[in-house]
């Protein structure tokens, strides 16, 4: 079929399995362009498919040559329908890791429940035996607990009162003001149950049990801080409290694998256009304003250049550089305070009419496509394309 981006509210229902190959191929090649890092050699990632993950399952195959076990949830494709874009991707993915005789397999399913982790575990004891990474990279609005069997939703409010702020819609350009009205009930521990480290905790202690993690394993988990600009809805919000809890369960999960000489760690990422961010109010604006300027200083990354400088100069060099909490920081350039002072003013500036200049408002627009495999120079959009398309080591 010919397939076109059809956008329904901040999301994309359709994707190009062509573009996401392309996605995946720029990925590979830079990674290969940067050289082998001494890095894992058989790797657990949960949230494989898209964003952070599965640029970290990408460094990790085809830099230090791992095996991989991917988990995710995405929509399989069937006729007349496009999968999500994370199932091209991880289609992508394989056929590239097998074509070079690296393994690859994957599982499709609710990360958060006892099923898929038992299915995880069944496949690392019949393939892999133990395993020396896991990286955890889930964003998700929901999860079902796997004890209670209650359906917990996270949210995206400010904490104590209501905050407003401008954002721009990316998709009309509009520049306007937005009021979010602050958390209120379960909001908080609900936010913390999906998005905190209670389940990270519970792979970890999992995997253990059945003697599946390697001496010297390591595990990651990716957080976000930001600026004092998006500080209310987001650090110090109810997905703020999350991450607040995620970071402290870094430090229970290195006590717990004491005995094998392994160690948790949090990322603190930098800002991107991924599924997840383009859900946040306030973001957007600020991405496309971040953009701009890192750019023009020439220090912007996207997920794979992020996730490379995290392996090669933070995971894998003898002393793990910490901030004054234990944590990775890979946001440090965007962090930067000439950086952050640009954004600020810049901030202040932007309306409709002026963002297009003063911003990456098309940057944040075509990144935003790129997610779903549209707006790649190199596909040719008004061509048939296959939908329906296997991953060749789902399970
Ligand atoms: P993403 O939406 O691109 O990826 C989410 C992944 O989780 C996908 O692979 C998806 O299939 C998987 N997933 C979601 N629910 C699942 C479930 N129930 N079971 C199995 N898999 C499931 O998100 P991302 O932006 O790459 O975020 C990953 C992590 O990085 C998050 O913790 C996020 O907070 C963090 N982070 C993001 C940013 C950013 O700007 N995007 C910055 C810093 C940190
Ligand atoms: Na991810």
């Amino acid at each position: 079929m010919i397939i076109e981006p059809r956008t329904r509210g901040f999301i994309c229902i359709t994707s190009h399995p062509k573009g996401c190959e392309r996605s995946v191929l720029n990925q590979i090649n830079y990674i290969k362009s940067k050289g082998k890092i001494e890095g894992p050699k058989k790797v657990l990632v949960i949230g494989a498919s898209t964003g952070f993950g599965l640029a970290s399952r990408i460094t990790s195959a085809f830099g230090s040559n791992a095996s991989t076990i991917g988990v995710f949830f995405e929509k399989p494709p069937a006729e007349g329908k496009t999968a999500s874009s994370g199932w091209y991707n991880t289609a992508a993915f394989e056929t590239e890791a097998h074509k070079e005789g690296i393994y690859a397999k994957s599982i499709n399913g609710d990360a958060f429940s006892n099923e898929v982790k038992q299915q995880t575990i069944d496949l690392i004891k019949k393939d892999l035996g133990q395993i020396d990474m896991v990286v955890y990279s889930l964003a998700s609005p929901v999860r079902t607990h796997p004890t209670t069997g209650m359906r917990h939703k996270s949210t995206l409010k400010p904490i104590g009162g209501s905050y407003t702020n401008k954002t721009v819609d990316f998709h009309t350009g509009e520049v306007k003001e937005i009021t979010i009205e602050p958390s209120a009930g379960d909001d908080i521990e609900n936010t913390v149950t999906v998005m905190g480290g209670e389940d990270w905790e519970m792979w970890i202690d999992a995997l253990k049990k059945e003697n599946l993690l390697s001496s010297d394993f390591k595990t990651v988990a990716y957080s976000y801080i930001g600026p004092k600009l998006t500080e209310a809805v987001y650090r110090k919000g109810t997905i703020g409290k999350a991450k607040d809890h995620l970071e402290k369960t870094a430090f229970t999960i290195t006590d717990s694998l004491k005995d094998i000489n392994g160690k948790a760690y949090v990322s603190v990422n930098k800002a991107l256009v991924t599924q997840s961010s383009s859900a946040i109010p306030v973001i957007p604006l600020y991405i496309s304003l971040l953009y701009k300027v890192m750019k023009e200083s020439g220090v912007h990354e996207g997920c794979i250049e992020q996730i490379h400088r995290l392996y090669s100069e933070r995971l894998f060099i003898n002393d793990t550089p910490l901030d004054s909490k234990g944590r990775i920081r890979i946001d440090d350039w965007e962090m930067r305070d000439d950086i952050q002072e640009k954004v600020a003013a810049l901030w202040k500036e932007a309306t409709t009419e002026s963002l297009p200049t003063l911003g990456d408002l098309e940057g944040y627009n075509t990144e935003f496509f790129n997610l779903f495999g549209f707006k790649y120079d190199e596909v040719d959009y008004s061509l048939e394309s296959e939908e329906v398309i296997d991953i060749p080591g789902l399970q």
